[in-house]
């Protein structure tokens, strides 16, 4: 194959944009991990597989496949310097796909997200007011989100989620068309101290309720039966991706605006950690005043804690009204959702603006319009209507298991005996950062991963088969489109994606880029 030779393309793509300094990164790389994960879902996860016991599972999957693939992710976009779909085209002939099955996946993610940051938005606010009255469940229900008794797609509007989620597509578009350093970087900077300091008031004021110990108790009084449980391993491990943000293009993303000197290794720990530290302080407020619900309610905390959307909007509610300075609380709690939630939307979309971004070789501003406002309708035409919920719990559960789990599986059985580019990228790690990549590393993605996550994979594969999904089980009809055949879809639509040619003006082409690495590929 010849070198390409380095000449400009009249009209290429602008320089690839970049983070100024790694500090910027880490805190946009945290910003990305904690989320909605990290707030209310880690709570109940915890606390329905094991307690205690639990940080057990939850530290091994870190350990074994949480940071490794972290490493991987940054590995394929820092070498190779590209958007998902471009980042693996450069890392070997046929992967293509893989990169758009991982912009594909954020595409589904994204247009729900948005949705429960706008919930988390009007909250706040009814927070103040304690607007749910005496019915908590009655008014998340039947007044807020005006649920219908059908399980079915309709455009029924409820305007009180409509115009909140339109400000908040306004918003996030607004911050990505600024671009990387002066949009995600800046918004990051700013949220993410805002978070932490809110987070930390809220984990206070939880602390001092009264019954906050039995709450404690309750998350952490291990339950060490609960180890020889692999539902309760699968639990950690899909914890672990969804809240780290791995093997869905984020970090290939972000790493690819990183300077090429920079401690990947180093940052990748202070990120996993801090994640994981956020996630634990999340457990301890969250449940500290699910404790003070129980103690006020005469009843024992199993009874009251809740789980998913219910612990949010339903159980929070309740212990805003009852606890002194619930008001302060609710805002608190809800305002973090909403910080939260909003920086890893922005990392969301950001996958698919790059990846359309190099494809297409257009500037910035103009790709995220034209990626934004579509993806932006999707959200606003499908979710806030009566029959909104059903559609976001159906995707939720399969992108997240089919999707997440299964890209992250193929991705790396492939990238290890299909491709056979791990020593090479773990090569290239060790070379820029401070803690080497050796064959532990080795070990954990192409041995321990691809073992845990394919019995995962099988295992969730027989359970939704075998119980159909939902409590009660939603129709068949709702589940095989939205569940199955959404997850489906995604490999359809990333292969077809990837035989799209590389027009004149994309970043493939874009010899500036990264002409080492795309002469390799093309070995
Ligand atoms: N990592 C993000 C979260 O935890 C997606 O919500």
């Amino acid at each position: 194959m010849s070198t390409p030779t380095p000449q400009a393309v009249p009209g290429a793509t602008p320089k690839r944009e970049m983070w100024s300094t790694r500090k910027v990164f880490i805190l946009a790389a945290i910003g990305s991990a904690v989320g909605l994960g990290n707030i209310w879902r880690f709570p109940y996860v915890a606390y329905e597989n094991g307690g205690g016991a639990f940080i057990i599972p939850y530290l091994v999957a870190l350990l074994t496949a949480g940071i490794p693939l972290l490493f991987l992710d940054y590995a394929v976009g820092h070498r190779h310097r590209g958007s998902a779909p471009l980042a693996y085209r450069r890392l070997a002939r046929g992967a293509e796909g893989l990169g758009w099955w991982q912009v594909a996946i954020c595409f589904i993610i994204c247009v729900y997200y948005a949705v429960i940051i706008a919930w988390a938005a009007m909250y706040m606010i009814f927070s103040v007011t304690e607007a749910w009255g005496d019915d908590p469940a009655g008014f998340f229900i039947g007044s807020f989100l005006q649920v219908s008794e059908d399980v079915n797609i309709g455009f029924d509007f409820v305007p009180m989620v409509l115009i909140p989620l339109i400000i908040v597509w306004a918003v996030v578009l607004l911050v990505l068309a600024a671009g990387v350093q002066k949009g995600i970087g800046r918004a990051n900077i700013i949220f993410l101290p805002l978070l932490l300091v809110m987070f930390l008031i809220l984990v206070v004021q939880s602390l001092f309720l009264p019954g906050a110990a039995d709450g404690l108790n309750a998350l952490f009084t291990p339950d060490w039966g609960a180890l020889t449980n692999t539902t309760v391993w699968a639990a950690a491990y899909g914890q672990i991706f969804f809240s780290l943000s791995v093997a869905f293009g984020i970090m290939v993303t972000y790493a690819s605006y990183l300077k090429h000197k920079t401690d990947l290794t180093g940052s990748g720990f202070v990120v996993g950690f801090a994640n994981s530290g956020f996630e634990i302080l999340a457990g301890i407020g969250v449940f500290a005043a699910v404790g003070f619900m129980a103690f006020s309610s005469g009843a024992e905390v199993g009874d009251v804690a809740a789980g998913g959307i219910g612990l949010a909007f339903i159980a929070f509610p309740t212990i805003i009204s009852e606890a002194p300075l619930g008001g302060l609380l609710g805002v608190l709690f809800f305002g973090s959702l909403v910080f939260a939630g909003f920086t890893s939307l922005i990392s969301i979309i950001e996958v698919i603006i790059a990846a359309v971004q190099d494809k297409l070789g257009m500037s910035r501003v103009k790709t995220t319009w034209c990626v934004g406002i579509p993806l932006a309708l999707i959200s606003i035409l499908l979710f806030p209507t009566t029959t909104g919920l059903n559609l976001l719990d159906v995707t939720d559960a399969f992108v997240n298991n089919f999707g997440i789990m299964a890209c992250a599986l193929v991705t790396v059985l492939l990238v290890t005996y299909g491709f056979r580019k791990l020593p090479l990228l773990g090569g290239h790690v060790s070379e820029v950062s401070s803690i080497k990549l050796g064959l532990w590393w080795r070990i954990m993605v192409g041995i321990v991963s691809p073992i845990v996550l394919g019995y995962i994979l099988i295992s969730e594969v027989i359970k939704r088969i075998q119980e159909g999904y939902g409590d009660p089980p939603m129709p068949d009809w709702f589940v095989n489109v939205f569940g199955w055949g959404m997850a489906g879809g995604l490999v359809v639509v990333a292969f077809l994606l990837s035989l799209i040619p590389w027009g004149r003006n994309s970043a493939a082409n874009d010899p500036e880029l990264d002409s080492p690495t795309l002469q390799e590929a093309q070995r």
